[in-house]
């Protein structure tokens, strides 16, 4: 086992994958996190792995998202203009462009499958999360597994339950065969279904597969490494979702997943191959352009 991952209790083995639940970890020990690390490695990403993101939200929740571009920024800058405004810079594929923290992120799952029975993951990718203070990540699911290391600042996290009435099946799958980006219809009153944690700097929140969640900075600048994974059960859902949106849009039935048996499951991922290569349906997210660069014309709230 690692020693980045502390022990698990039998509660938190039993609840990874099935329950919300949070564990402590070591990764913010290493120092890549600190100020001058992060803007060297602001200065050196590669400006197609690079989001600025600024999210306004009206009293009942809703959002609307516009995203940008750094500019001529110098890394130092553009953490000076995170620290202030509401912003949030995300670092896409940080496992290869940070190579450091790839083998941190290696070490910590191989401690969480040294106690997570059966848990075996195929595929990782890090995105690594500079948020403001009074940034907020609007409702959302993620068609990949997710765990999220907390390392600087406090933020709080709602998550919700994966069923109907919060992650609607066909939402996945147009999420899936990218209809629309990962935002679902939230309303306040889910917030009565949900569990609240909020985590230090040192805890990691895990959520079963496809549970939304929605995140609130509690007031200060905030580091976080989103680690998305698959499995092959994820893979073979994800898949399966993937074929029935097809199916969906053909006018065929569609089964509940929970209903679905795994080999049913393993013919739908079968199918979503071919179906990913015929490119049967247009990809509606790419078009999702740039609004606003770091600097000149940024809204207010982004200028450094
Ligand atoms: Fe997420």
């Amino acid at each position: 086992m690692s020693d980045l991952i502390t022990a698990w209790s039998p509660e938190q083995k039993a609840a990874f994958g099935k329950r919300p639940m949070t564990f402590h970890h070591g990764l913010a020990d290493s120092r890549l996190f600190e100020d001058d690390a992060l803007a060297r490695v602001l200065d050196a990403y590669p400006a197609e792995l690079y989001d600025i993101n600024l999210f306004d939200f009206d009293a009942d929740g809703q959002h609307t998202m516009r995203t940008g571009a750094r500019g001529g920024r110098s890394g130092a800058e553009v953490l000076e203009g995170v620290k202030e405004g509401r912003i949030w810079v995300q670092l896409r594929r940080a496992e290869a462009w940070y190579p450091q923290l790839g083998d941190l992120i290696q070490q910590a799952f191989a401690g969480i499958s040294g106690q997570a029975k059966g848990f075996k993951p195929i595929q990782m990718s890090g995105q690594l999360i500079l948020s403001a203070p009074g940034a907020k990540v609007p409702f959302h699911a993620d068609a990949p597994g997710v765990v999220l290391f907390h390392l600087r600042g406090r933020k709080r996290i709602w998550i919700y339950p994966a069923d109907e009435a919060h992650m609607p099946q066909q939402g996945m799958e147009n999420i899936l065969l990218k209809q629309q980006t990962e935002d679902l219809p939230y309303r306040r009153d889910m917030d009565a279904a949900a569990q609240v944690f909020d985590l230090e700097p040192g805890m990691a929140a895990a959520w079963p597969l496809h549970a939304p969640h929605r995140i609130e900075n509690l007031g200060t600048f905030n580091v976080s490494l989103s680690v998305d994974y698959q499995t092959w059960g994820s893979r073979l859902i994800n898949g399966a979702h993937y074929a029935n949106g097809v199916f969906r849009r053909w006018g065929m039935p569609v089964a509940a997943m929970e209903k679905t048996p795994v080999l049913a499951r393993g013919a739908l991922w079968a199918a979503s191959l071919g179906l990913k290569r015929a490119r049967l349906v247009e990809d509606r997210i790419k078009g999702l352009e740039r609004s606003f660069e770091l600097g000149t014309d940024a809204p207010a709230e982004a200028r450094p």
